[in-house]
């Protein structure tokens, strides 16, 4: 953490010294002494307002970019590709020398940032990646095939005695290909207990098929999450929880195990389950410690979430967008493949908060004030 400070503290130092740079007029920083006044140097664009994960990440990006002295402007682009690439061009147009992006949509995504690419800005994938196209300079993201393996893991370390214990599978948007690596880091440690009958999945016939193949090709993912995709969206998670519910027979109820890709679809699936009286206890996991699920963990109605820090996130793509400011080639410590290129990436861990560690990890860390939620 006193690392972390430490070269934010750096960071805003040096971009302070740019800025400073730009004000004297230097000519030795061509980037900065180029800025015209009004222009933007960072833009940063993110899929949604209506799911607070991407709040977290606005409010971050704002609080480190300004403390850094970025000019900076965060758009949303409301599950919509098209609003995502005007919010692209309005960025070109400011003048921004970097784009940091999360894709509502990775495939659709590659015409903005060629768009952008073309314009000469450096482009940052933030947390999902950008697919079918070598316009991604970087990429900045948390360990999802972690966060899928951390989910699966907690399903089994939690379940109910016996065999065939009811298992429920459900996956993110098909659009995103976080969801193709959270359910696949899932899979890896959840396929043996489905195959050798200690879990039985209830409500995926795609799944079910390949319960024996320890790794899924992207096109077989593709066939489960076609059944068992929530979209991200709350509304679509609670219609096919209610759903699987109602198709199902008293065998497939009682004590049961769901795997919920994210927090806001977790709520939604866990309301459904609690209404029903023939399920007597689920296990439920999620991701994002969005706040509401902070409350549902301490109140036992979500049983998991994974800390994704925004704090590191923003802070690790500010750092970046810094060192390509000031001409250089940013660090990074893997590589993801994007269908086209190997992208260079800077690769976050992910933390698994239960009801035992909540306070340290979410109070103790400074993320939440525990004035936030009640009975903690
Ligand atoms: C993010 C998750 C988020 C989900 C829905 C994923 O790409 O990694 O943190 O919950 O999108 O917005």
């Amino acid at each position: 953490m006193k690392k972390r400070v430490l070269s934010m503290v750096l960071a805003a130092a040096l971009v302070l010294g740019l800025l400073a740079g730009c004000a004297s007029g230097k000519k030795d920083d061509k980037k900065t002494e180029d800025k015209k006044d009004g222009e933007i140097q960072v833009g940063i664009v993110l899929p949604t307002k209506d799911e607070p994960r991407w709040l977290q990440d606005q409010a971050q990006f704002e609080r480190v970019l300004g403390e850094a002295g970025f000019t900076n402007q965060v758009l949303f682009s409301q599950g919509s590709s098209a609003t995502e690439k005007t919010n692209v061009e309005t960025l070109i147009s400011q003048g921004i020398k970097v784009l940091i992006i999360c894709a509502q949509d990775g495939a659709a995504a590659a015409a903005a940032v060629e768009e952008a690419k073309n314009a000469g800005v450096t482009v940052i994938a933030y947390d999902r990646l950008i697919t079918g196209t070598d316009a991604v300079d970087y990429y900045v993201t948390f360990n999802s095939f972690a966060v899928g393996q951390a989910q699966g893991q907690y399903l089994i370390d939690n379940a109910p005695e016996g065999k065939d214990v009811p298992l429920y599978l459900y996956a993110g948007a098909a659009t995103d290909n976080n969801a193709f690596i959270f359910f696949e880091g899932a899979w890896s440690v959840l396929q043996p207990k489905i195959a050798d009958g200690t879990f039985k999945i209830e409500n995926s016939s795609e799944a079910e098929a390949l319960k024996d193949k320890t790794e899924l090709s992207r096109d077989e993912i593709a066939k489960i999450i076609g059944q068992v995709t929530t979209d991200w969206d709350f509304n679509v998670a609670k219609s096919k929880a209610e759903a699987n519910l109602t198709s199902v027979d008293g065998n497939a109820k009682g004590d049961v195990l769901v795997l919920a890709p994210n927090d806001g679809t977790a709520r939604s699936i866990a309301d459904v389950f609690a209404a029903d009286k023939e399920i007597k206890s689920y296990v439920i996991t999620g991701q994002d410690s969005e706040k509401a699920s902070v409350q549902y963990i301490i109140d036992g109605k979500q049983s998991m979430t994974v800390f994704k820090d925004t704090r590191t996130l923003a802070a690790d793509s500010v750092d970046m967008a810094l060192s390509i400011l000031k001409g250089d080639t940013p660090a990074t410590d893997t590589t993801y493949n994007n269908e086209k290129i190997d992208v260079p990436a800077k690769e976050t861990p992910i933390i698994v908060v239960t009801k035992d560690n909540v306070k340290k990890a979410l109070i103790d860390s400074g993320y939440y004030k525990e004035s936030e939620f009640t009975g903690l």
